[in-house]
């Protein structure tokens, strides 16, 4: 083999190594950092939905704001309360028992903090619900930060 060859062999190799180190090595680490939830396909679908509707929520309570129609906002935030958990927890016993302490704590306090910002909603005070509505995003950022749900084999 002569020596640009050699060249062309080496500079692949070295290529393909830092390639895989930018690509590959980030994305595992950063699944190995987060906890994996264990849920059937169904209840791992359920919780997705119920994650969609709080996305709904937050969407729909800063179009309010924005167009002055805290009604709206007020009846988003409340949607997403704890009157959301009650009716999820009668129907689906097994579930919550499957969720971690520290994850259903977390959920609990994100709803409850929907119901508090209904409440602030109604003062019409628009720095003092941007920063309620900070608090509470803050513990969606945080959860999904620590934990990942995968559905069982
Ligand atoms: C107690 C933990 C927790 C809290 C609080 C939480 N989430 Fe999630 N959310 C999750 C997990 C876990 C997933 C799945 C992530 C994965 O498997 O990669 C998820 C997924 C989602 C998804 C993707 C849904 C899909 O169809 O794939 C959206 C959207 C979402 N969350 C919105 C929110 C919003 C908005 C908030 C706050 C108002 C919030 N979540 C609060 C844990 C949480």
């Amino acid at each position: 083999m002569n020596r640009n060859w050699m060249r062309a062999f080496l500079f692949f190799y070295f290529f393909v190594f830092s390639a895989c180190f930018f690509v590959c090595k980030p994305k595992t680490k950063i699944e190995d950092r987060r906890v994996v939830i264990f849920l059937t396909k169904e209840e791992r679908e359920l919780v997705l939905r119920e994650m969609r509707e709080l996305l709904r929520s937050v969407h729909m309570i800063i179009y309010g704001i924005s167009m002055g129609d805290y009604d709206l906002a007020y009846l988003y935030a409340k949607s997403s309360g704890m009157e959301m958990v009650n009716k999820l927890s009668a129907v689906e016993k097994t579930l919550l028992l499957k969720l971690p302490g520290d994850f259903k704590k977390l959920g609990f306090e994100t709803h409850k903090q929907f119901d508090e910002l209904a409440e602030v909603i109604k003062s019409r005070e628009n720095q003092k619900i941007m920063n309620n509505l900070a608090n509470l995003l803050s513990r969606c950022v945080s959860c999904h930060d620590t934990y990942s749900i995968q559905a069982e084999k």
